[in-house]
């Protein structure tokens, strides 16, 4: 087993809710097995410009309620070219870290994966609002994101059922739908938007015609951000146009991101730097921290990049990828697994669409 001597943490990409309670965790648990831990700013920038600091558990006291990431976050371009990712190999021989675990969403581990060929370990937890990490069923920040908009639409609800109207809300998750179908359903929204499950302006207007004609006076319709920075006005204009209803739009954008993190996420940030300390610890790299089936599991993060190409690509449609060259690596039998699995993804996602398009109205 490698000793270790310092690990680094950080966190990278866009922040989310529990992101402390998983840098708290690392650090408690590296502390605990006697390995110092270096807290590293501003993600991959700070690990370029050296900014770090030797964390004691007390640097980690009082940070487990917040919002945010104390270890602030950056997108950092520069760490994509070999000349960042040396430089941030000479950080982390000038501080001894022999190994980081680098908090954030895919990008976040496409960093970690080129540091850990470039020969220092790496593990990723995944961090996001979006939950759009096909390897893991649940990323860091996705249950108080949701929370939030659920507290936030409730609000809309009531001034809709006052005045009869309509509110189209549209809703943070980058590409991803994941946000907008769980809490369109929590906050029993007339229709739902994603890019994964295409539906029709007409379908639209004919669930809000139909719940109109049985009584109803709020109309939420949920529309993931996914569908493109217009779609969600155009339809707006369009709903009032045509059933006559008046419709307001709101965009919740990053008020979504913030907030104090809700159980979930302090309980998922904390196991998931527990099991990362762990790994590291037990001479694991360029592997992520995942959940799935309920329990904590690990992934190769090749593998997830790959599999999340593959969703991103193949199932969803979000972006193009090359598949055969994509796929190459993997056995026939490996592929079979890989497809099966972005195809169950899917078709979990179009089974809560379902129930959804079911219980309104
Ligand atoms: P997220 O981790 O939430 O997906 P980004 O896509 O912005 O967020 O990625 C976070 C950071 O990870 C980037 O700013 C960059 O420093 C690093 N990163 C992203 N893609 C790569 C890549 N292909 N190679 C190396 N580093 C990357
Ligand atoms: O990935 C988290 C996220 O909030 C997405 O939902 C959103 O598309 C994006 O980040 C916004 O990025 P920025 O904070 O750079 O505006």
């Amino acid at each position: 087993m490698p000793k270790f001597r310092r690990i680094g943490v950080l966190t990278s990409g866009g922040d989310a809710p529990g992101m402390n309670a998983a840098v708290r965790a690392v650090t408690r648990c590296a502390n605990a097995n006697g390995v110092e831990v270096v807290g590293i700013y501003e993600g991959y920038k700070g690990l370029i410009e050296g900014n770090v600091k030797v964390f004691g558990p007390r640097d980690v006291s009082n940070i487990i309620n917040h919002g945010g990431t104390v270890l602030y976050s950056a997108r950092c371009p520069e760490f994509k070219e070999e000349w960042g990712m040396q430089k941030a190999k000479e950080t982390c021989e000038k501080y001894q870290i022999d190994g980081i675990v680098a908090i954030g969403g895919d990008g976040t581990f496409r960093g970690a994966t080129d540091l850990s060929l470039r020969g220092i370990p790496c593990i990723g937890i995944p961090g996001t609002i979006d939950n759009d990490i096909t390897a893991t069923d649940y990323s860091i920040g996705y249950d108080t994101a949701m929370n939030t908009v659920v507290e936030m639409v409730d609000r809309l609800r009531d001034t809709c059922e006052s005045h009869c109207r309509c509110n189209v809300v549209e809703i943070m998750g980058r590409n991803a739908g994941y946000i907008a179908l769980n809490t369109g359903i929590a906050v029993g929204a007339t229709a739902i938007c994603l890019w994964e499950i295409p539906t029709t302006e007409d379908e639209i207007i004919s669930r809000i015609e139909t719940a109109r004609a049985e009584g109803k006076r709020n109309f939420i319709i949920m529309v993931a951000e996914g569908m493109g920075s217009e779609f969600g006005e155009n339809l707006t204009k369009k709903v009032e146009e045509i059933t006559g209803i008046e419709t307001r739009f709101a965009r919740l954008a990053h008020v979504v991101r913030g907030g104090s993190p809700s159980l979930r996420d302090r309980v998922m940030g904390s196991e998931m730097g527990a099991k990362a300390v762990e790994m590291l610890l037990d001479g694991k790299s360029n592997m992520v921290v995942c959940y799935r089936h309920g329990e904590i599991r690990t992934s190769e993060i090749t593998w997830a990049l790959a599999l999340d190409k593959l969703f991103k690509s193949h199932y969803a449609g979000y972006k193009k990828a090359d598949e055969e060259k994509l796929l190459a690596p993997y056995t026939p039998e490996e592929r079979e697994i890989m497809h099966a699995f972005c195809a169950n993804k899917l078709e979990q996602m179009k089974h809560l669409y379902r129930i959804a398009m079911e219980i309104s109205n």
